[in-house]
């Protein structure tokens, strides 16, 4: 009965998705197209933008030439630069004050996915005062439009940049929670691969793994559509192409540029398809032991991948074709084992661990629990489990060698 009830509800969001009018965005792209904001916000007639970014970046002045950039276009701006990892509720509503503090009028956000969600919480509070950003947990429930947001990712990762959903803290509640909502899609993004080039390869290999685990997560998903595979499988065949050499590589520029194009069409393709249970398992490991958000999908993918595939194999078995790949004997099947095989790899060559060496056993019930509650009845994920089934896979996990890899 009660799988009964997810499908349907999954069958329903399938439906919505469909027919939803997701915004038109602007899209600047390329080496150097941060260069042509100001003008094109000029042109817009923003007026007093809010810079939302973090310590870190602003320390190695990666926003400082826009800055300078919107002042000469006669668009001061004001700075907010508290952002931290996985941003709360607090942090957003510092952002806020901040906002008005300035009497700004619309938000630029410079960073990676906590950047990007945290001034999408802005926003969503600037436009929706009477509404406390916890009530807006879901889909839908931005009641009244928030001012414009561009947005510059300085990570190839989340693809907060082209969705319209951002995850935040509640540590009162020791839990993340989602906001969805058409009116959070960024008006404009810039994809330039100038502002990733130091990006270290601990964080480069991370985010990878985010956007690849967006792809996968969103193709096997029962609620895909021709046009959000096609953008998944794209998204695929750059990762398998050029991660690996963004990793070693930070400062080729091609490299750089392809990966970002790739968070963009893996987030693209799961803001209409939504996620699975990596991101369930991921999100809840992530606020229990603080692990980033990426490292931790990279940890989980495989296992949930192994536990889905009989529910899945023709889909996993296409996503090994569309990167060449070959089975031990050509069957689905192979291909399938092949294309889960092909990700241990990458997270080996990547130096991610196959573990999580903070995973203790009395934490496992809680984490299944809290993954289960964020996964059910929203990720129309291939095969569904039982409280039983992802303690088994979280147990799976843990590090019971002597030879911890972090
Ligand atoms: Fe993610």
């Amino acid at each position: 009965m009660q799988v009964l009830l997810i499908r349907s509800y999954q069958l329903l969001l399938k439906g919505l998705a469909r027919v939803l009018p997701f915004p038109r965005q602007h899209r600047l792209i390329g080496a150097g197209s941060s260069q042509t904001l100001a003008a094109e916000l000029s042109r817009r007639r923003w007026r007093r933008p809010l810079l939302v970014s973090d310590r870190q970046l602003m320390q190695l002045q990666l926003p400082a030439a826009l800055i300078r950039d919107l002042e000469a276009t006669g668009l001061p701006c004001s700075v907010f630069d508290q952002v931290l990892e996985n941003p709360t509720i607090a942090c957003v509503e510092a952002g806020l004050q901040c906002y008005r503090r300035n009497g700004c009028d619309s938000l630029i956000a410079v960073g990676g996915g906590s950047v990007m969600d945290c001034a999408k919480g802005i926003a969503a509070r600037v436009g929706n005062p009477w509404l406390p950003l916890r009530w807006m947990e879901g889909l839908f429930r931005v009641l009244a439009p928030p001012p414009p947001l561009a947005c510059l990712p300085t990570t190839a990762g989340s693809g907060s940049e082209s969705t319209i959903a951002a995850v935040f803290t509640d540590p009162q509640r020791h839990g993340k929670f989602a906001i969805a909502d058409l009116k959070l899609l960024p008006r404009i993004m810039v994809i330039d691969p100038m502002l990733m080039l130091g990006l270290p390869p601990a964080i480069t290999a991370a985010s990878g793994m985010d956007a690849l685990t967006h792809a996968v997560e969103s193709y096997i998903g029962r609620n895909g559509s021709a046009w959000s595979r096609r953008k998944a499988l794209s998204a695929l065949r750059r990762i398998h192409r050029w991660l690996l050499q963004a990793h070693r590589h930070g400062r080729d520029e091609s490299a750089r540029l392809q990966m970002a194009l790739a968070a963009h069409e893996a987030g693209a393709a799961f803001t209409r398809t939504n996620v699975g249970y990596a991101h369930a398992i991921a999100h809840a490991l992530g606020s229990l032991y603080g692990l980033p958000h990426g490292l931790a999908n990279a940890i989980v993918l495989p296992e949930v991948l192994r536990w889905s595939h009989p529910c899945c194999e023709q889909q996993l078995a296409e996503m090994a074709r569309a990167i060449e790949l070959e089975g031990s004997d050509g069957s689905e099947q192979g291909l399938a084992l092949a294309f889960i095989a092909w990700i241990e790899a990458l997270k080996q060559d990547l130096g991610i661990p196959a573990t999580v060496a903070e995973l203790r056993e009395e934490h496992i019930p809680q984490i299944s629990r809290c993954a289960l509650k964020e996964a059910h009845p929203g990720y129309p994920v291939p095969r569904l489990m039982t409280q039983t089934d992802c303690e088994a896979l979280v147990s799976r996990l843990q590090d019971h060698s002597d030879n911890c890899f972090r």
